[in-house]
């Protein structure tokens, strides 16, 4: 059967296993449920199609009357009222805002399956569960479950151009714009929702964060029409919508003089700006906004801090309880090469710890997960536990920017677990990135993760199809932190290509190792970059070693590396806490694969490997090379499991990623090789 990848994870193909129906199907003749929100109707909907792919029942949806069999659908409230039902106290104090409960009844007279929240939105979440479930071929049995999200905000935000085009998009164009018109193909966007609601995203940000051109105009009255139209259609899945916006508006769009924060008519724009957008959309949710930073203007054009600038848009949001989310990506793009005190990873801690505290209620800073710009391996950003009054929310990039840009498989998950999973000793052990960003550990007001997404109109919105695992792992990595990566790829596979054990194995072990191969041969050790400027894609060693973006990896003919300890180098170890600066601080403590990243050393500096960096280099490069063409053999082992069309797809994919990786070894190897003149001690071809 061809399968052109459009429906990723939510397929609904025939589940095959007969005895698993035959007991489902005691179930799902009919679905109650008191309809009366829109939330209620998409999660009806979604169990009708659901089922009758699955099981190829069409049930019956019943309001009123006791339900004896069948799904019951609803809040608790109703489901008491309605139908004869009970729950027990702990059951509904265990199910938070946006969680939900879903229990089996089996007497002599009953037989429900109930998918009970305290609101709509987790029912709606429930049912994609229950799905979900039946995909996985539970058992009846195994499905009940109390489930409540570890993040309050769970992000997309679009990077999308009003032109059509996508800032480090790699799926074709937007989904949302076209032409500089807004909303020009609904029926996508509401399967964008679906898609994102499935795995439990509840807020996006529909335009990039660079905000040029018409994408000004998107607050204006012209457009706020049209964007209210993508507000519905989000809302009806549980979705909040943002908009990016240019900090100088006032001047572009009010003709004012200044957009100076602290102006008396700047502050009034804003406010009366923020009540029109409340009009058309009572719910929206608030403002994104990346000012002075990469030349998008912002406070301190005017002499003001970005409290200042943060805190006059929240005042404008605050009477219709939207947020203002200010992104923390500020530092230096004209620096100079040659200086080598300036240390672009110094800078969002320097910019914003000094603010903790000062950020009204309704901020939130959203946080690169680097201190740099995601890379391939990074570590942590050290203001992820440098502010405690602060709210915070962290910026995980799932579009392929620096790896792969969906022509390599690189399943993310695992990166994210690390940086999720990083203790950060703010508060003590057990400080971990994962607690700091729920608002948990400092019992901040808000909290959450956004993420970059990696769609785009391509028939299966990733390109790569097996890139539709970022996206689901994404969703669910936020939902439940706690969730492994391979347990994440496990579901992803069986929901996406099926039960069979094979395809299962063979997927989950091709996503699980692809990170790794994909570092092998790229930046070695935490150095980051060597790629081609501008586009991103593509070996180049010294692609920005000259250049103003503060991206250096310092490489002669000696050794290679950038000193960022305190002792010697730019002091940024000293922004860690106490255990983590000593530990990068000391080459004795310092982990091998982010060693370049805080210390300058010599070539034939021995790792704990036990290898010298430079035969370090050759091997992982030699080796990941090897592995991306394994992962080309491997996926062959399936072509008579897979649906010819997606097979032949991720084929395509897999051998540009064959071809690519040799010439990523070749380019860093033969870089290396020329500034080091040191042999690689196995003797294999360096040119
Ligand atoms: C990276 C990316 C840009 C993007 C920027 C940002 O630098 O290459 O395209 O605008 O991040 O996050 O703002």
């Amino acid at each position: 059967m061809g399968d052109n990848g459009y429906n990723c994870w939510l397929r609904y193909t025939k589940i095959e296993k007969t005895e698993l129906i035959d007991n489902y199907k005691k179930y799902v003749a009919t679905i109650w449920a008191k309809i009366d929100s829109q939330l209620l109707s998409s999660a009806v909907n979604e169990l009708k199609k659901g089922i009758w792919g699955l099981m190829e029942t069409e049930p019956e949806v019943v309001s009123e009357k006791p339900a004896f069999q069948g799904i019951v659908l609803g809040t608790f409230d109703v489901i008491e009222e309605m139908y004869a039902l009970e729950f027990l106290q702990e059951e509904k104090n265990a199910v938070k805002e946006e969680g939900f409960l879903i229990k089996l009844i089996m007497s002599d007279t009953r037989h429900n399956i109930i998918i009970a929240g305290k609101t709509d939105k987790g029912v709606l979440y429930g049912v994609f569960y229950f799905l979900r479930s039946l995909m996985t071929q539970k058992e009846v049995e195994q499905i009940e479950t109390i489930e409540n999200p570890g993040n309050a905000l769970r992000f997309v935000n679009q990077w999308d151009n009003m032109d059509g085009s996508i800032e480090r998009g790699y799926a074709g164009q937007s989904i949302f714009y076209r032409n500089n018109e807004i909303g020009y193909d609904l029926e996508r966007v509401k399967d964008y929702a679906r898609l994102l609601a499935s795995v439990g995203i509840n807020s996006i940000v529909i335009n990039n964060v660079n905000v040029r051109e018409a994408a000004l105009r998107l607050i204006m009255k012209e457009f706020l029409p049209s964007v209210e139209k993508i507000a519905d259609v989000f809302r009806a899945y549980g979705i909040k919508i943002y908009l990016s916006i240019n900090f100088t508006s006032p001047i572009h769009l009010g003709n004012l003089p200044t957009a100076d924060p602290v102006d008396a008519d700047v502050k009034q724009w804003w406010k009366e700006k923020a009540a029109e957008i409340y009009e058309y959309i009572p719910d929206f949710g608030g403002f994104l906004v990346k000012a002075d930073s990469e030349f998008n203007p912002g406070p301190y054009v005017y002499g003001r801090t970005h409290a200042d600038g943060a805190n006059m848009l929240a005042e404008a949001l605050a009477p219709f309880n939207g947020i203002v989310i200010w992104r923390c990506f500020v530092y230096n793009c004209l620096q100079d090469w040659r200086d080598r005190k300036t240390d672009r990873a110094k800078a969002a801690y320097d910019n914003f710890v000094p603010l903790d505290g000062a950020f009204h209620d309704n901020v939130i800073l959203q946080i690169k997960n680097g201190p740099m710009d995601f890379q391939v391996k990074e570590p942590v950003s050290p203001l992820l536990g440098g502010m405690s009054k602060t709210n915070q929310v962290l910026e995980l990039q799932i579009t392929q920017e620096y790896t792969g840009q969906q022509k390599h498989l690189c399943y993310l998950v695992p990166m994210w677990k690390e940086i999720m999973d990083f203790d950060t000793y703010a508060k003590g052990p057990g400080s971990t990135v994962k607690k700091i960003v729920s608002g948990s550990l400092f019992e901040r007001k808000y909290g959450g993760v956004a993420g970059v997404s990696n769609i785009g109109d391509d028939i299966n919105w990733t390109g790569h199809t097996l890139a539709q695992s970022n996206l689901y792992g994404y969703g669910r990595l936020i939902w439940n932190p706690d969730l492994t990566a391979e347990q994440i790829a496990e579901e992803w596979v069986r929901l996406t290509f099926g039960n069979e054990q094979i395809v299962v194995d063979t997927i989950c072990e091709m996503l699980m190792n692809s990170l790794q191969i994909y570092r092998n041969y790229n930046a070695p050790l935490g150095i980051g970059w060597m790629v081609n400027p501008g586009h991103h894609y593509g070996p180049n060693v010294d692609g920005y070693e000259y250049s103003k973006w503060g991206t250096y990896h310092r490489a002669d003919c000696f050794g290679i590396g950038v000193d960022r300890t305190q002792k010697s180098g730019t002091g940024y170890t000293g922004q860690y806490h106490k255990e983590n600066a000593e530990m990068y601080e000391s080459l004795d403590t310092c982990p091998d694969e982010l060693l370049l990243f805080f210390h300058h050393v010599p070539y034939t500096y021995i790792l704990k490997s036990g290898e010298t960096v430079i035969q370090h280099i050759y091997n992982t490069h030699f080796d990941g090379a090897e592995q991306a063409a394994e992962l080309k053999d491997k996926w062959m082992t399936l072509k008579h499991y897979i649906d010819e069309e997606r097979f032949l797809q991720v084929l395509e994919r897999l051998k540009i990623q064959v071809e690519h990786a040799k010439e990523w070894r070749d380019v860093i190897n033969t870089y290396f090789y020329r500034k080091s003149g040191i042999k690689d001690k196995l003797g294999r071809i360096i040119y």
